[in-house]
């Protein structure tokens, strides 16, 4: 029946789903989120999110209360009670190789194929290499029912976190991978609000539906290893990477954005994602692509070392027994992820060096206890920066970036501040007598 409202499962409650099955109450479908996981499905059911996600627990709640979103562990009856299945499950890396575990999807999706009652699209919204999504369709067509019309698209996720609710309800673009008529038709309702303010849709075969997705995420870490890599060459030749980046980044071609030099990236996203890449291109043969994903990956790690050493040669060359305060634990600021984290993989390699490193993070430090808890932590910044020789800001949190040089020199044994992110105004902390480190700025070869 067309004129019947589309109703939707979500297969998957992480970060992907959980946010992508709000948005579409929002956007006025009848929902069903899926997990595995019972005691996560009771958290989402009274509003609690798992992570930091500013708008999201309140969007949960609003739409379990308007009844438009419900949560199951009963995969089979949440397919029987809708018509569209969206697969948000993870694709973490592989524990032995760069390549991506796909053990998740897989299972996800065989266990909608064989659960579908009636005609069923199967959208993939995770994060695949290129040619997972061939394989599922074969594998799609040979599980599901013969009495069912069953069809699998791919329709890959760009929300950012911190702002996926917002990228979720107003997408820069709808790729849709693979469709038939019938499934685009679906795909344009689902997305009929995104569309009708103006979004590109992007109508494709499955392996290009799939590349965009990775290809974007590669572009981006290549970005940020570029002006990493020209801030590199900005400390020799006591030129300023910040003025710089300004500078190239009004020619529209270029863009100012994704160029601030600093630490590098981390996250659940990007480096997962290029690695994956790289090994996808590998098997393939694409050779090039293989060699341009190594160096932004080597470039992006050798920032970690970069700041390992600013801070070794600012204390003098051995940081045994140095008191370090840690601004940041945080991958990027407004979260509290600290997966695959720069900032906290500094932290742990100078507490390996003998360095007495206190932590503070706005919103990460639980999360970061739970992964290395023999690291200290403080509840504010002043208990992190009491009496420490040397603070360094590594994520670029507003608390830092705000807070007072004078304040902070009071507190401080010694006024030595190396300042990762690039995001402190050098002028007025040198003016209050810090000695100051910037990544490519002046000072710091
Ligand atoms: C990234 C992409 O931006 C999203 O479009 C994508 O959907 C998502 O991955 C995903 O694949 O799910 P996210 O991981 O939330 O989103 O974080 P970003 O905002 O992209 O930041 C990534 C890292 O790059 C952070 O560690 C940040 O500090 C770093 N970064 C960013 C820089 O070092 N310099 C910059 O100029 C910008």
């Amino acid at each position: 029946d067309r004129s019947a409202p589309l109703r939707i499962s979500v297969i998957g409650t992480g970060y992907l789903g959980a946010t992508h099955a709000a948005a579409m109450a929002e956007l006025g479908f009848d929902v069903i989120g899926v997990d595995t996981d019972p005691t996560k499905i009771a958290a989402l059911e009274r509003g609690e999110v798992p992570f930091f996600e500013p708008g999201l627990p309140e969007l949960i709640s609003r739409h379990v209360e308007t009844g438009r979103l419900s949560f199951t562990t009963d995969l089979r009856a949440a397919v029987q009670a809708s018509d569209v299945h969206f697969i948000c499950v993870g694709t973490p890396q592989h524990p032995s190789s760069h390549a991506a575990d796909l053990r998740f999807v897989d299972a996800a999706t065989r266990a909608v194929a064989e659960s579908l009652g009636h005609d069923g699209l199967i959208v993939g919204k995770s994060t695949v290499p290129v040619g997972t999504a061939a394989r599922l369709r074969e594998m799609v067509a040979a599980t599901a029912s013969p009495a069912v019309h069953a069809e699998l698209i791919w329709n890959p996720e760009f929300l950012r976190e911190g702002l996926a609710v917002e990228d979720t309800l107003r997408p820069d673009r709808v790729v849709i991978g693979g469709a038939s008529p019938w499934a685009e038709e679906r795909m344009r309702h689902v997305y009929g609000t995104a569309i009708a303010a103006g979004a590109p849709f992007v109508a494709c075969d499955l392996p290009t539906a799939e590349l965009v997705k990775v290809s974007a995420n590669a572009f981006l870490a290549t970005k940020i290893s570029f002006i990493n890599a020209i801030a590199g060459l900005c400390e020799k030749a006591d030129a300023d990477v910040s003025v710089l980046a300004d500078a190239i980044g009004y020619d529209a071609r270029i863009g100012r954005k994704f160029l601030n030099a600093g630490l590098g990236f981390g996250g659940g996203c990007l480096p997962k994602d290029i690695r994956a890449l790289m090994h996808r291109a590998g098997e393939l043969g694409a050779y090039s692509a293989v060699k341009l994903m190594q160096q932004v990956d080597e470039i992006n790690m050798d920032q970690r070392q970069r700041v390992m050493d600013i801070t070794l040669s600012a204390l003098g060359g051995s940081v045994l027994n140095a008191r370090v305060a840690v601004l940041g634990a945080a991958f990027k600021p407004d979260t509290d992820d600290v997966r695959d984290s720069p900032a906290l993989n500094v932290a742990a390699a100078l507490h390996l060096r003998g360095a007495l490193v206190t932590i503070y993070d706005p919103a990460a430090g639980p999360t970061a206890k739970r992964i290395f808890p023999t690291l200290s932590y403080a509840d504010r910044m002043d208990d992190a920066v009491r009496g420490a020789d040397i603070v360094l800001v590594l994520t670029e949190w507003e608390e830092f970036r705000a807070a007072d040089p004078a304040r902070v020199g009071a507190l401080v044994e010694r006024r030595a501040v190396v300042d990762a992110r690039n995001c402190l105004p050098a002028e007025s902390w040198q003016d209050e007598g810090w000695a100051y480190w910037g990544l490519g700025r002046l000072g710091t070869a």
